[in-house]
């Protein structure tokens, strides 16, 4: 069975096309390696003793776009993790973004909705909860007015993948809403490789724990938690790419009760970015220099999933916690910066 992959040779593209491998899945990646290398592909074989097909091209090239599914007409599935993912470059270049973001995604659909039989994965965000009124956060809470460019095209995407379902009963579709995803193979062979300065923090740590950073700054110690922190839901990106693939199964064994249906994608549990340090101090034996500063614009308070949608329907759930996630990345770290 053949699974088209767009991004797959990013962070949790990769991962989900080890997963996909395991499973006895033919995978064709398409990567424009805009943020990822295609040294990527040697690392996924030598994990699972396969190389997949890969063609590099950008997906806002709708004539190549239209070409490769006349190539490719036996693809069953897609899972669409092609897309930026900097909020703040999103508030800068807010075109590119839905260019980006939204044009391949349309693109994607018009190739899928006159198929007999199509399933369609979509990389979506708890960031389109925005700060929920409730935690945990369940996949009926509202979907707020998004902070950033980014984050509206996870919005937009979910209600194009939604209408475009409404009208296509051969489509089935699901929007996985990602909490925070961290951690790397236990291969050490693949894992986060951000450009430039790390935005998010799991990296932002190991990258001071190893010297490439001087400090960490916590961005704020007064918010309503436990100890003034921010609260998120860090999952661990074998979990996350598990999670991929069985919902993929559901599709394609037509398990689903709609033709579009959107689960939450993280642990359940909810850990201050002070736990966080702590806990990655335990894995690593590392003692880790950061400070206390002001509050960054856009963050929210807390967030973490209620994965009982997830744990029922797809027969899912995270068997990594937060350590196992941190000393995976530290792992990772150690052998990419050796
Ligand atoms: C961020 C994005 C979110 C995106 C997600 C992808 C923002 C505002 N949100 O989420 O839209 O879907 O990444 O993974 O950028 N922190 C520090 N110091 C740092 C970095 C982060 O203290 O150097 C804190 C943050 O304040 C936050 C927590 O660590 O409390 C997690 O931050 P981050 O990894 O950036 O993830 P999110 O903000 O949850």
């Amino acid at each position: 069975m053949k699974i088209l992959v767009t991004g797959g040779l990013g962070f949790i593209g990769s991962h989900t096309v080890v997963e996909l491998q395991n499973k006895g899945y033919d995978v064709v990646i398409i990567d424009n390696c805009s943020n990822s290398s295609p040294d990527v592909l040697n690392r996924i074989q030598s994990i699972t003793g396969k190389e997949p097909v890969f063609e590099q091209f950008d997906l806002r090239e709708k004539n190549k776009v239209q070409d490769f599914f006349k190539r490719h007409d036996d693809i069953i599935g897609v899972i669409h993790f092609a897309a930026s993912k900097a909020v703040g470059e999103s508030v800068e270049k807010p075109l590119l973004y839905y260019e980006n973001n939204l044009s391949t995604l349309v693109y994607i659909l018009q190739q899928l909705e006159n198929k007999t039989s199509a399933s369609f994965i979509f990389s979506s965000s708890c960031t389109v909860y925005g700060q929920a009124d409730e935690l945990p956060i369940t996949e009926n809470a509202p979907v707020k007015i998004a902070e950033s460019p980014y984050g509206n095209t996870k919005q937009i995407g979910e209600e194009i993948i939604r209408d475009t379902c409404k009208i296509s009963p051969n489509l089935k579709a699901i929007a996985l809403r990602y909490f925070n995803p961290t951690g790397a193979h236990p291969s050490a062979e693949i894992g986060e490789l951000p450009i430039g300065v790390p935005q998010n923090l799991i990296p932002f740590i190991t990258q001071t724990a190893i010297g490439l950073r001087e400090q960490l700054s916590v961005f704020g110690d007064d918010y309503p938690t436990s100890d003034g922190t921010c609260i998120r839901d860090y999952i661990h990106v074998v979990d996350l790419a598990k999670a991929h693939v069985v919902a993929l199964q559901r599709l394609i064994e037509d398990k689903n009760t709609t033709n579009y249906e959107v689960f939450n994608v993280g642990t359940g549990t909810g850990s201050t970015v002070l736990e966080v340090i702590q806990s990655f101090e335990k894995v690593s034996g590392q003692k880790l220099n950061y400070k206390i500063v002001g509050r960054r614009e856009g963050d929210i308070t807390a967030a973490y999933a209620d994965t009982t949608k997830a744990n029922t329907e797809l027969g899912w759930k995270a068997n990594n916690n937060l350590d196992d996630s941190l000393s995976s990345a530290w792992k990772w770290e150690q052998k990419v910066r050796g």
